[in-house]
């Protein structure tokens, strides 16, 4: 069984009497532990609402989600699954919820009552891993955007999950902010944490080792970013090829014996092979 398994899940917002709105559609889709998945789509295709899913804050209408084989729907189980599965969000200056640095990062374990040396240690060790301990007793007010992010990811590394997940997380940021925060999650990535980057951008959907898209909430494409940067598959999900991949389209089209590159050093690459 793989880490995550959403099976046949369908999600209905109930809008008003006799009205709803089915936002998830019958979708299916297993993320292994280590995974680097990017979830894209247009907006309104339901990735947000899938999000709320993973972590409890929604159950499926139909279909079934397991977490680490934890169905989120059991409601004795529904503190581990959001343990499990941790979220970061658009805007960096809603998620914080206190003034000091290392207060914001220690509110949930506080919140969830560990000793006090406990918390030290789960602080001192999220700071780290975001490359933030040097600013632990600042404000978090004087921070750069991509600063208040990796803020955010430490409060939420805190809680030690095992699946990170980001919802837009980069998009109110500038483009070193963005570099910044991929740059956290990509190792902390590698140290072992699956993470399911939700984002519109394509160029940071390829830095992902796995490209998922949603269509009106159902799934779309589902592949590595090579295959489906070279699909054609995108258009119809709404989205446009990264700017490398489509340099290296257009050039393979005027009859460059180019690969199809998926990020700019990949184009960089391939071009420097053919100058070769
Ligand atoms: N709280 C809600 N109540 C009713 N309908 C909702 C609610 N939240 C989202 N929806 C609807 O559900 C569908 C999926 O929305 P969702 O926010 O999951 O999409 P998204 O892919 O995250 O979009 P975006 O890229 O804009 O963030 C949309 O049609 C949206 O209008
Ligand atoms: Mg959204």
């Amino acid at each position: 069984m793989a880490f995550v398994e959403i099976k046949n899940v369908s999600y209905v917002y109930p809008l008003r009497e006799g009205v709803s709105l089915k936002a998830i559609k019958n979708l299916s889709l297993q993320i292994e532990a280590g995974e680097f998945v990017a979830l894209t789509g247009m907006n309104g295709s339901g990735k947000s609402t899938l999000a709320k899913l993973l972590n409890g804050l929604f159950k499926p209408s139909e279909g079934e989600i397991l977490v680490d084989g934890i169905s989120t729907s059991d409601d004795k189980r529904v503190f581990d699954i959001r343990k499990k599965v941790g979220m970061v969000f658009q805007n960096p200056d809603n998620q914080t919820v206190a003034t000091i640095i290392e207060d914001d990062v220690a509110f949930g374990p506080e919140n969830i009552g560990l000793p006090r040396e406990e918390i030290v240690e789960r602080v001192d060790s999220a700071l780290e891993a975001v490359g933030m301990s040097e600013y632990r007793k600042k404000q978090s007010s004087k921070l750069s955007g991509g600063q208040k992010q990796r803020v955010a990811i430490a409060g939420v590394l805190a809680m030690r999950p095992e699946v990170l997940i980001l919802d837009e997380a980069t998009s109110m940021l500038d483009p070193a902010g963005r570099e910044e925060v991929m740059a956290v999650v990509k190792k902390l990535n590698a140290q072992g944490i699956t993470v399911i980057n939700i984002t519109h951008n394509m160029e940071e959907a390829a830095l992902a080792k796995r490209v998922v898209a949603l269509r009106k909430g159902r799934l779309a494409i589902d592949g590595t970013p090579s295959q489906v940067f070279s699909s054609g598959l995108l258009s119809s999900c709404g989205l446009a090829l990264p700017p490398a991949a489509a340099l290296a389209k257009d050039l393979k089209e005027q009859g460059v014996d180019i690969c199809l590159a998926t990020t700019e050093d990949s184009l960089v690459e391939g071009l420097c092979k053919l100058l070769k």
